[in-house]
């Protein structure tokens, strides 16, 4: 068996996923990546020497694609369901939400997490390894124009916590990393600036501190393991 640590990351071809793909990569782990555009995908598999299976997390051949990958592994440590769809942007009351949308983003942001879980789930288990679903304060926080995206976080959260309680033997996290200086949030405030806020790399080292100390499963948020490990 490998002694390398190994990581499947959604959404890792910018923004949060890539910070913490280049973290890892720099740590010494093996990773698996995807993303749908692969120009990006391409440029964090040169810089981290990870494999890369270009493709949409909402799109089932494409998990099948992802499911061949992490069958050629001798292990799995860690998934990180990171990738995320905002919604409409502007972002719309739900009074004027299209339905359809709101279909799309939660196939993206609950259905999808919940199948790389399921196709992950016999490599996690060998390992007791970690499992963490990307959430946000819009799923606890009831922000005008925020429904759609946040329901779909507030879903992700429930489900992880199920997951936890069915798998003991893991840690499940859900992960609230606050806001970050990447597309999705500047696709939530068009036109405004955002260069108030962090960069998701000053957000990474939290992440690493939940998955170095592994906790108990359960929801954390960057903020309150920051000052745990500043
Ligand atoms: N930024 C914030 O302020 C903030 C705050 C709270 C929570 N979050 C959460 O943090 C996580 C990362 O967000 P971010 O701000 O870093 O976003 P980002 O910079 O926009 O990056 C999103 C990444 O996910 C990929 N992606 C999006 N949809 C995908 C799909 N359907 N299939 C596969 N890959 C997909 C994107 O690449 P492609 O577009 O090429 O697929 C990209 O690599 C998300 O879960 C988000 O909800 C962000």
């Amino acid at each position: 068996m490998s002694e390398k640590p190994t990581a499947l990351i959604t959404g890792a071809s910018a923004g949060f996923g890539r910070a913490t793909a280049l973290a890892l990569a720099k740590r010494g782990w093996t990773l698996i990546i995807t993303a749908r555009g692969p120009e990006p995908l391409d440029r964090v598999r040169e810089a981290t020497g990870a494999t890369a299976v270009p493709g949409d997390v909402a799109d089932r051949a494409h998990r099948t694609r992802l499911a061949t990958a992490l069958a050629d592994l001798d292990r799995l440590d860690l998934v990180l369901n990171n990738a995320s769809a905002l919604g409409p942007s502007p972002m719309p009351h739900l009074a004027d939400y299209p339905l359809d949308e709101f279909a799309a983003v939660l196939r993206t942001n609950v259905v999808a997490p919940l199948a790389v879980l399921q196709l992950a789930l016999p490599k996690l288990r060998a390992r007791d390894g970690t499992a963490i679903d990307i959430s946000s304060d819009a799923a606890v926080m009831p922000y005008e124009g925020w429904g759609g995206y946040g329901a779909s976080k507030a879903a992700l959260d429930h489900l992880t916590a199920v997951f936890a309680a069915e798998n003991p033997r893991l840690r499940v996290y859900s992960f609230d990393p606050g806001d970050m200086r990447t597309a999705m949030h500047q696709a939530a405030f068009p036109g405004e600036d955002i260069s108030d806020r962090p960069e998701p790399e000053t957000v990474v080292p939290a992440l690493l501190h939940l998955i170095d100390t592994r906790p108990p499963s359960g929801r954390y948020t960057a903020a309150e393991l920051s000052v745990r490990h500043p």
